[in-house]
């Protein structure tokens, strides 16, 4: 069993923080690169981004948003208990360099993803500015780790209940106007990271973008998270999860991503039921 050492709620009941012990994963892993988890021995196999790992205490950090049946069961899970498998480190590293001036963008939890890479690029001697987006103040996780390691932090949520209300596109186009960036790294939901893709095209910056397509293995054995990236099929299990955001097709990637929406619902219903059923069984013992 992989131990939840820690559990933390970042958003009440809906993004969720677990440490593991997981020490020869801790040990190798990289930025950007992910785990595999299930919470029981016939359950879904879940992939999830390191946001944090301490080699010293063995442990990988993960944060996730609750949006479906297995990510419910991951919630559910408390300090002192843990997940029957945890696969890694998988897929590549991302690229650290010196470059000069480093834009990182994050939006929803894909400000977990963003973490420990805008800290290595700081690590490495780069410049960052940091900006982040969220529905409002109360999502906008890790704000204060992810100001306190860049030159220039800027907050943009979409009632204005923290920072200034707009999007993350919005505090971008400021800056590449005054502070060209020498690459910009943006991760979040598709269509950010296709607006902000569409935005550093015609000034010519790399962008970074890391895809989440549906994984089944997570070692590009099964063909399920395949993105189309300028001409060629990518699997975005071992090319990626990270690609230059100026090649991908963010509309198929949308696409496909949507492709089991009813089962996933119908997966969601039974769980709620099931869960209803124990607190009654509960109530009544
Ligand atoms: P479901 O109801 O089954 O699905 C909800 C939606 O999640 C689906 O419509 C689909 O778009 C997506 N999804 C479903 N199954 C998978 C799957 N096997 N692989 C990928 N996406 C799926 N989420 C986080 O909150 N934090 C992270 O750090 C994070 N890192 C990720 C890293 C990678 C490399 C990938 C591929 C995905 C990552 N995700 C992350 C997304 C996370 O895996 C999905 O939210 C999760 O699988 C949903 O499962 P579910 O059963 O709860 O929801
Ligand atoms: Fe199967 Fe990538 S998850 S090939
Ligand atoms: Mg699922």
């Amino acid at each position: 069993m992989f131990k939840i050492v820690r559990r933390e709620e970042l958003v009440a009941s809906s993004v969720i923080l677990h440490e593991i012990e997981a020490p020869r994963v801790a040990r190798k892993a990289r930025p950007g690169q992910f785990v595999i988890l299930k919470a029981t021995e016939t359950g879904e196999r879940i992939p999830l981004t390191m946001a944090d790992t301490d080699p010293e205490a063995g442990t990988v950090t993960v944060i996730f948003m609750v949006v479906g049946k297995s990510t419910a069961l991951f919630a559910g899970l408390k300090e002192g208990e843990g997940y029957v498998d945890l696969i890694g480190p998988l897929g590549r590293p991302t690229d650290i360099e010196k470059v000069g001036h480093v834009v990182c963008v994050g939006g929803g939890t894909g400000i977990a993803v963003l973490h420990p890479i805008a800290r290595a690029m700081k690590e490495a001697g780069n410049r960052v500015t940091t900006i982040l987006g969220a529905r409002t103040a109360d999502f906008m996780i890790l704000k204060d780790k992810m100001a306190g390691l860049s030159d220039v932090f800027i907050a943009m949520s979409d009632d204005g209940s923290t920072g200034k209300k707009g999007f993350v596109t919005d505090a971008l186009k400021g800056i590449l106007g005054e502070d060209r960036p020498d690459l910009v790294v943006a991760i979040g939901p598709v269509p950010m990271m296709k607006a902000v893709s569409e935005m550093t095209r015609p000034e010519a910056i790399h962008t970074l973008v890391s895809l989440n397509p549906i994984m089944i293995d997570g070692t590009g054995m099964c063909g399920g998270c395949r993105v189309s990236v300028g001409d060629k099929v990518k699997f975005a299990c071992v090319d990626g999860p990270e690609f230059d955001g100026h090649r991908v097709d963010f509309d198929g990637l949308a696409q496909r991503l949507k492709a089991y929406k009813k089962e996933e619902g119908s997966a969601m219903e039974a769980h709620h039921c099931r869960m209803d059923a124990q607190t009654k069984t509960l109530e009544q013992a």
